[in-house]
């Protein structure tokens, strides 16, 4: 049996403008994760259990646009092996449409755990039966985080078509990331440890539809949404340089940038704003949405002082589910 962990993930700055070539900074959060379990058998069939959907089903009746049934074949396609014998278990503690990255995690985390097996099935089938097959030796050289989060990226193309990969990446390294499209990724400093509270609208918001619906607007109005995304990369820039030299305070404004540029977008909602204002209230010196928005989760930052006030007010306002993480130091 072989398991494999992936955590969840919080857009800082940059969403949505990230899609079309702009920068953005993301990190893993560990407190929510996806976990999967692979599971040998004698069966020749691949059997998929859902544990949140409370689904059984095998990968030969999965349609092809099934994303567990995708990362599955791709995974074993890339490895050179063929999915067989094995059952593959998974569960998430991600709430789902929440903007906390559930479908690249449950991806990298089936991902993560095949290349585990196959790596020790290939090791096994050497000592047992002196094989030197290619498909052993592919199968044994395991999956890098680069291997794992290009996998994940094509499952994203899945949930919405025009992901920019940011998801995957900073799940599959499980580090901060500066993201750029296309580009290498880029890890940063984080010279200040900061404290953030996540709060849940309780609003399944798929990723699609606001993806979508950006989509649509900057078609009819390309000069005005190109405005908008180099605003908000002049933003993710400065956010950088602030992360880099420990100016959290300056964190705060920046936070409250991006969100005055994601309600121009249209991506908020009257859920976002009532969370954001009861934080900003109670104390939280900057707050925003996170992910894809419409619902989802809000980010505010906060410190020892007002943390719990924060918290409180965000319940009091309908937060469903108050995350509280460290971004630097320790998580
Ligand atoms: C979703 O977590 C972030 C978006 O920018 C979409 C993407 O980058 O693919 C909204």
């Amino acid at each position: 049996m072989t398991n494999a962990p992936a955590p969840g993930k919080i857009i800082l700055f940059g969403e949505h403008a990230v899609v079309y070539g702009r920068p953005a900074i993301a990190v893993p959060v560990f407190q929510v994760h996806a976990d999967a379990t692979i599971q040998a058998h004698d069966d020749d069939r691949v059997m998929i259990e859902a544990v949140n959907l409370a689904r059984r089903y095998a990968l030969e009746d999965a349609p092809t646009d099934d994303p567990l049934a995708a990362i599955i074949r791709l995974t074993c396609a890339r490895l050179g092996s063929v999915p067989k014998n094995f059952s593959v278990r998974i569960q998430s503690t991600i709430p789902v449409g929440g903007g906390l990255g559930s479908g690249a995690a449950v991806s990298v985390a089936i991902a993560r755990a095949l290349g585990k097996h196959f790596a020790i099935e290939s090791i096994e089938d050497i000592e047992k039966k002196k094989i030197n097959s290619m498909l052993s030796m592919s199968s044994m050289a395991g999956l890098s985080n680069a291997d794992i989060s290009a996998l994940a990226y094509e499952v994203e193309k899945l949930h919405h078509g025009t992901p920019s990969g940011i998801d995957n990446t900073v799940i599959a390294f499980e580090q901060p990331v500066y993201f750029i499209k296309d580009k290498p990724i880029e890890s940063f400093r984080v010279a200040r440890p900061f404290t953030l509270a996540i709060a849940d609208t309780g609003i399944a918001a798929p990723t699609k539809i606001a993806v979508g619906d950006v989509r649509r607007a900057w078609e009819q109005d390309r000069a005005r949404y190109e405005a908008l995304f180099d605003r908000v990369g002049k933003v993710v820039d400065k956010a950088r340089a602030a992360i880099e030299s420990g100016q959290v305070e300056r964190l705060g404004y920046l936070m409250n940038d991006n969100q005055a540029l994601l309600r121009e977008m249209g991506v908020s909602s009257p859920e976002i704003e009532r969370l954001i204002l009861a934080a900003k209230t109670a104390g939280a010196r900057g707050a925003k949405l996170s992910g894809a928005g419409r619902g989802g989760n809000v980010i505010c930052l906060t410190d020892e002082v007002t943390q719990d006030a924060v918290e409180r007010a965000l319940v009091k306002a309908g937060a469903k589910r108050v995350i509280v993480t460290q971004v630097g130091g320790r998580q």
